[in-house]
């Protein structure tokens, strides 16, 4: 009769440790839920900001433009020279060619700057011209909007 008790008090224990365990599993997945997908959740509403930023002429533009552009299209360089687009300042950027403007604001699609860039344009005029090592896609993507945002001297 003793024997037989102890049994059940054994068996009672270890139910109850089981559901102990399961009531644990339950809530060690809860906690995985709201540890792993709570800072996801935030980190993709964070990265949804960044990419309505303002992208800035001086501090995001310039830069590109003195990586690949301004070599020849400075004063008297030889891609001014040629087609009188010189980019060493806003007012030179906006006025474009001698044919007229190569940045149309607020509309990169059709602005000849970004289709020279990105390679849409006769190869002949690919820009930068020659040999130069092309654009990162991150870089176009930067001049594309900050012409898509106005092409303001921000
Ligand atoms: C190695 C010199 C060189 C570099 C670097 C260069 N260009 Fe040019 N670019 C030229 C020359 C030369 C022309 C005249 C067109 C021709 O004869 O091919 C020209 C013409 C242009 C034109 C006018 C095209 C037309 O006829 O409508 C644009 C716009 C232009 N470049 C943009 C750029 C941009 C943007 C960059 C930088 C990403 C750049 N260029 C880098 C030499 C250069």
């Amino acid at each position: 009769m003793r024997r037989l008790w102890s049994w059940r008090v054994r068996i009672t224990i270890a139910r109850m440790t089981e559901e102990n365990i399961m009531l644990n599993h339950a809530r060690v997945k809860l906690y995985f839920l709201l540890v792993l997908v709570v800072p996801f959740v935030l980190s993709g509403c964070d990265s949804g900001k960044k990419a309505e930023q303002k992208v800035s002429y001086s501090q995001d533009i310039i830069p590109i433009l003195q990586r690949h552009c301004l070599e020849c299209h400075v004063i008297n360089g030889s891609g001014h020279q040629a087609s009188g687009l010189d980019m060493s300042t806003y007012q030179g950027l906006m006025k474009g060619t001698k044919f007229g403007p190569v940045v149309k604001a607020g509309d990169s699609l059709s602005s000849t700057l970004v289709l020279l860039v990105e390679g849409k344009a006769d190869p002949s005029i690919k820009m930068p011209h020659g040999d130069r090592e092309a654009l990162s896609t991150a870089e176009i993507k930067t001049l594309r909007q900050w012409i898509d945002q106005g092409a303001a001297n921000n």
